[in-house]
């Protein structure tokens, strides 16, 4: 089966070829031009993706070798994401299945980006703790199997990947900020500044970050750098303090659901640092890690979980459905 993937839900126009769970392409064409307004303008986002779409699906068939008339199906995805953007994937997704004859799926993005982690260890085994943590989502799941899904805890407020871009045009540093800001804090100390961590009672699942945004707001208001104290030793500690809530949370959940595996998903899952502590401090889990390349957004894995879908037949849709901005997993 050959499924083509489409997503747009928000700054990343992306097309992907999979065949019997490989991925053939994989095309993303980031939307440079919301870094110098700091952040994604949803009205510009969707104008983009209508640029941009034809192109991305063409390079990605033309890299899978694949004609139009060899693909077996299209998944889409459906939300969460910016309304005008998504729409804009699924009317040419729909467009390209009624012009083809073939079947289109509506994927959720933020189950595509879970299932990024078995393209990264295709024997992963049920159940596995899920950090998911994006520019739009801060949640932990315990994935019991495919469609069975428990939230264990999610934001109260900002979204991690949103504490990492606030903070970001807080240092001056561009957008996306996370990639960014894990890059400067090699160069700094990360004990030198106490940064807060909210939510830290016992058993809380919960995760707050806008506190932690204005105590870096407030900080920057006087700091003048010195020998003791760089920049980057502000933006280490400013990074700690969210991986360390972060570590903290999935080593609650895992105690908590007596869970042997665990994986991380989402765009701030791309960030090694989180990576490396999260292993050292759960020595006895086995961690599944995806693809870098697959960690920020993308259509491999809207692809991969399209085949999924529509062999069990779950969400196997017509072409009634529409974009649902605010899709929730469960
Ligand atoms: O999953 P994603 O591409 O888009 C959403 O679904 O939101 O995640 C984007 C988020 C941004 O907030 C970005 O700053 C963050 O992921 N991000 C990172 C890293 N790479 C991307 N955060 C921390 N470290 C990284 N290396
Ligand atoms: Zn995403």
């Amino acid at each position: 089966m050959i499924i083509l993937g489409i997503e747009t839900s928000c700054d990343e126009t992306a097309a992907a070829v999979c065949q019997n769970k490989k991925i053939l392409s994989s095309k993303v064409s980031q939307q440079i031009i919301h870094e110098k307004f700091g952040g994604v303008v949803p009205e510009i986002a969707s104008r983009e993706h209508e640029l941009l779409l034809n192109h991305v699906v063409d390079e990605a068939l033309r890299e899978a070798k694949i004609k139009p008339e060899d693909l077996d199906a299209i998944s889409v995805t459906q939300g969460p994401g910016l309304s005008g953007a998504l729409l804009t994937g699924i009317s040419f997704a729909k467009g390209l299945a009624v012009a083809l004859n073939i079947p289109i799926i509506p994927v959720n993005h933020l189950e595509g980006h879970i299932f990024a982690n078995f393209l990264a260890n295709p024997n992963l085994k049920y159940p596995f703790i899920c950090l998911l943590v994006s520019g739009g989502h801060s949640q932990i799941w315990n994935i019991k199997n495919i469609d069975d899904y428990d939230l264990l805890g999610e934001t109260r407020d900002d979204a991690a990947g949103e504490a990492f871009d606030k903070g970001a045009r807080i240092f001056g540093l561009g957008y996306p900020g996370g990639p960014l800001i894990e890059e400067k804090a090699k160069l700094g100390h990360h004990e030198k500044v106490r940064f807060p961590r909210s939510l830290m009672g016992a058993d809380n699942l919960e995760f707050s970050f806008s506190g932690l945004k204005t105590s870096l707001l407030y900080f920057m208001d006087s700091f003048e750098e010195d020998d003791e104290i760089t920049i980057f030793d502000v933006i280490a500690s400013y990074q700690m303090a969210i991986i360390d809530t972060l570590v903290e949370k999935v080593r609650r959940s895992i105690e908590q659901t007596n869970s042997k595996r665990c994986v991380i998903a989402g765009g701030v899952a791309a960030n090694l640092t989180l990576r490396k502590i999260l292993k050292e401090k759960n020595p006895m889990i086995e961690f599944v890690f995806p693809d870098l390349s697959f960690c920020t957004d993308n259509a491999a894995m809207i692809s991969f979980l399209g085949e999924i879908k529509i062999k069990s037949r779950i969400n196997y849709n017509d072409l009634s459905f529409s974009a649902i901005p605010n899709l929730k997993l469960k």
